[in-house]
């Protein structure tokens, strides 16, 4: 059986993430990405974990307490060049779209942020990096992100990036879907 939407994204960055790695949650939420790169990276690597909300924030620490290779970061993802360091190649980052399960759904991911931290982060990355992104796109403003999202990934060269889309086409048709867009070159 293909795997999961949401389980393949995680496999996209298991394939690749080392031991060592620096890693990036740009929507930290509860933290449950946020763990699962801090595994992958191991004591040696580091994950950088972004929200624009503190209650977000805590509970990610919370669930993470135990970790120490995380830096979480209570700021827009649209600002990460403030945090990488300008010699540092980041090999893998997550986004969750949408807003905070169980949180305010006002709140939510927004396609210009959005968009901004996928360029900036495509410029940290390492070649053959991956930025998945599981979309959601059940909420008026999730649709809205998905079709900017889709407009400007389908318009990048495909010379710099493979970009997939992973999604079911039988299932009903605001179903999430994974996006990961690889490094090829700068
Ligand atoms: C779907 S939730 C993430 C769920 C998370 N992966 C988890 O494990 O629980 C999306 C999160 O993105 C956050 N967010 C929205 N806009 C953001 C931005 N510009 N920068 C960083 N985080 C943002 C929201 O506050 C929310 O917590």
């Amino acid at each position: 059986m293909p795997e999961r939407v949401l389980s393949y994204a995680k496999t996209l960055a298991e394939e690749i993430a080392d031991e060592g790695d620096l890693l990036v949650d740009a929507t930290c939420g509860n933290g449950h990405d946020t763990k699962f790169l801090a595994e992958l990276t191991g004591k040696s690597g580091n994950v950088l974990s972004f929200d624009i909300q503190k209650e977000a924030i805590d509970k990610a620490e919370e669930r993470c307490k135990d970790m120490n290779n995380i830096e979480f970061i209570h700021d827009s993802h649209a600002h990460i060049d403030r945090y990488v360091h300008k010699h540092s190649k980041i090999k893998a980052a997550m986004f969750n779209l949408g807003y905070l399960p169980k949180g305010d759904k006002s709140i939510t991911t927004e396609p210009a942020a959005t968009i901004e931290c996928i360029s900036r982060l495509f410029s940290h990355m390492v070649q053959g990096g991956r930025i998945i992104i599981v979309v959601y796109h059940g909420h008026p403003a999730g649709k809205i992100e998905k079709e900017a999202l889709t407009e400007f990934l389908s318009g990048w060269s495909q010379k710099s990036a493979q970009i997939l889309e992973y999604r079911f086409i039988n299932q009903m048709s605001s179903a999430p879907f994974t996006l990961c867009i690889e490094k090829i070159i700068d």
